[in-house]
């Protein structure tokens, strides 16, 4: 198996670089020489977010690019230009997130309909995934990396996008799960010696935008989430490890559903047809 090349060498897609950890995680990716696609929703946070890394690193090679993630359009137009601009891609960061919100009890959906936690942290990333996986695996080795959480829960097949009883924590880590499930699909599916695709729990109420919103007394630094999030994507050791989940750094078991077939079937399945309309 060939090792991961250098991070000075790798092309690095981060979502949700405009703030919290990805913005630390692209920083810290420009430092160490890498190319960062920097992926936000708004052109001037991307725009403030580019100049807070060049004013720390001046020779940063970032090329910013919008999408809201909140519309399935918007993430295949993402897609289209990355693949468009960028002959090679070695890492995908499914960093963008929502978090449980001001108010809990509001439900919100996506531009598509869609409830807003599944839509914009669990399904965007699985189509960038799927749009980008060849370009992944033609660059390969590399990796994709699932910022999930330790906050999971399972999803009822019977209320998936929680039309009866909503509650903001709980569509948030329906999500999550949701990601976790697919990192351990993808591994399956993929050659751990071309792509590997890990998940993790990144720190516990870092002190960033969506603990703050949640009216929560954050409990650790983004720098603690970003030495976890930075190792999975760099850390040669982890070369052909894939379908793990971390918390932190250490390897820990997700909820039971992740690893219980038909929980699994069954998420992909609502992935699919939210997606593809089932096909
Ligand atoms: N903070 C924690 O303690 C903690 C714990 C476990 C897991 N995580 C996970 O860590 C990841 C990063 O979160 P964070 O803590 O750094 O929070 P954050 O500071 O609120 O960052 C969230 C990022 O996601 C982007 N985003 C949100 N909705 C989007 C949309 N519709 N389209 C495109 N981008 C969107 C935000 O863009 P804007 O700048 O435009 O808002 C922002 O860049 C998330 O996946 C989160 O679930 C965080």
């Amino acid at each position: 198996m060939t090792g991961m090349r250098p991070i000075d060498e790798q092309v690095i897609l981060v979502t949700g670089a405009t703030s919290g950890l990805g913005r630390a995680l692209a920083g810290r990716l420009a430092e160490l020489g890498a190319t960062v696609i920097m992926h936000g929703r708004s052109r001037d946070r991307l725009d403030a977010a580019s100049e807070r890394i060049r004013a720390e690193v001046p020779d940063a090679t970032l090329y910013p690019v919008v999408a809201d993630l909140a519309s399935l359009d918007e993430v295949d137009r993402l897609a289209d230009e990355v693949l468009a601009e960028h002959p090679a891609l070695h890492a995908l960061v499914n960093n963008a997130g929502v978090g449980f919100g001001s108010d809990s009890s509001r439900r919100e959906t996506s531009r598509d309909g869609i409830e807003l936690r599944f839509a914009v942290n669990h399904l965007a990333g699985a189509q960038l995934i799927r749009r980008l996986l060849p370009r992944l695996a033609e660059s390969a080795p590399s990796r994709i990396v699932q910022v999930a959480s330790l906050g999971q829960a399972p999803i009822d097949p019977a209320d998936p996008q929680l039309d009866r009883d909503y509650d903001g924590w709980r569509a948030y880590a329906q999500s999550k799960l949701a990601q976790v499930m697919l990192t351990r699909d993808l591994a399956v599916e993929c050659d751990p010696a071309t792509v590997t695709v890990n998940a993790l729990h990144p720190a516990t109420f870092m002190d960033t935008g969506m603990v703050r919103e949640g009216g929560i007394t954050p409990q650790s630094s983004v720098d603690e989430g970003l030495e976890a999030t930075l190792r999975l994507v760099a850390e040669p050791d982890l070369d052909g490890v894939s379908g793990r989940f971390f918390d932190g750094t250490r390897e820990t078991s997700p909820h039971r559903d992740a690893d219980d077939p038909e929980a699994r079937a069954r998420v992909r399945e609502l992935t699919d047809e939210l997606l593809y309309g089932g096909t």
